[in-house]
């Protein structure tokens, strides 16, 4: 049982859409990186972001009663160890999220209608997310550096497995190629392919000579490789799309290639798990979905795979 009274818990979630946009503001007017060195009046940092102080200094007082940022006297500010997370430099990431749910998903999650299998974010844009961000070379860019919040860890993961000399990785949807290049900065021995649309923010000089960048659709073809990594990729998709991309891989693959999936597993039961919130953007963005263990198997098992561990976060799995 929590200790949050009912009525918190209740007013917590109707002032959500609130707090998403106020700190999507803060992020996008880096108001963080403005008090890096110390407090300033809400005045100066307005003038300088080019926003209404009126307006800015009731966002940053809301946010401040909830602990990010902090007014010291009236109408000047400070950082707190929350805001600091949306630095600039921070390696999770954090500003680009805060961007990303406060201005590109907002409309979309706003769209989502619970009569309706119709997809929220098209609903909203017009377009399918991912042509939508070929169209907004920004917006790709900040959401590819987003997802590379996090990937050291991700990387940890794979290179704690057991690899064999010259084995080549391919990171199917792989984005920017962050997860490779931490990879092989842990295992040089291995060689990496990064697949992803063309369009998908990279560059090819930071990758090294070990890892080659190859484009195209995961529904049409991916290139062969000794091991498959799919980080964040399949709670993308329904289960129809994810067993079809599943099946591109399975027909390149050799019979003895890996399946590494770095994705979540929804816990049982009703304790706190933001996987449980992420289902719900995955709903909104393409109908995607995050799965359970046993939803796991059953599309591993559906696409001609046997799982061989199921972890929170990585799912090891074989051609059968
Ligand atoms: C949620 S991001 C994950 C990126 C990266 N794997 C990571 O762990 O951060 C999904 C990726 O899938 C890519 N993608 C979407 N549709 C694709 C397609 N049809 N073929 C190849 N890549 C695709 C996107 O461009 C994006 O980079």
């Amino acid at each position: 049982m929590s200790d949050v009274p009912p009525e918190a818990v209740l007013w917590n979630l109707i002032r959500g859409t609130l707090g998403t946009k106020a700190l999507g503001i803060a992020a996008d007017l880096r108001v963080a990186d403005a008090l890096a060195a110390g407090p300033r009046s809400v005045a100066e940092v307005a003038d300088e972001s080019g926003a209404d102080p009126d307006t800015l200094q009731r966002i940053l007082r809301a946010l401040a009663s909830d602990g990010v940022f902090a007014e010291n006297e009236p109408g000047v500010f400070s950082n707190t160890e929350a805001s600091e997370l949306l630095r600039a430099d921070n390696p999770y990431r954090w500003r680009e999220f805060a961007h990303l749910f406060g201005e590109t998903f907002y409309a979309a999650v706003g769209a989502l209608d619970p009569r309706s299998t119709d997809i929220a974010f098209r609903r909203a844009q017009g377009t399918d997310f991912w042509s939508w961000l070929a169209t907004e070379p920004e917006e790709r860019s900040i959401f590819d550096q987003a997802m590379e919040g996090g990937q050291a860890e991700s990387a940890d993961k794979l290179a704690a497995l057991e690899w064999r000399e010259d084995e080549t990785v391919v990171d199917v949807g792989g984005g920017t190629g962050a997860l490779l290049r931490e990879l092989l900065a842990r295992r040089p021995e291995l060689r990496g392919i990064v697949f992803d649309l063309p369009e998908a923010d990279r560059s090819e000089a930071g990758l090294g000579d070990r890892i080659a960048f190859v484009s195209g659709s995961f529904f049409e073809r991916v290139p062969e490789g000794d091991a498959y990594v799919l980080s964040k990729i399949l709670h993308d998709w329904d289960d129809e799309p994810a067993a079809a991309i599943l099946r591109t891989i399975r027909s390149t693959a050799p019979d003895e290639a890996r399946l590494l999936v770095l994705d979540s597993v929804v816990p049982p039961g009703n304790d706190p798990a933001g996987v449980k919130w992420l289902d719900l953007l995955m709903l909104v963005l393409q109908r995607g979905r995050e799965r359970t263990e046993s939803d796991w198997r059953a599309l591993l098992d559906s696409a001609g795979f046997r799982v061989d561990q199921i972890d929170d976060g990585l799912i090891q799995a074989r051609c059968r």
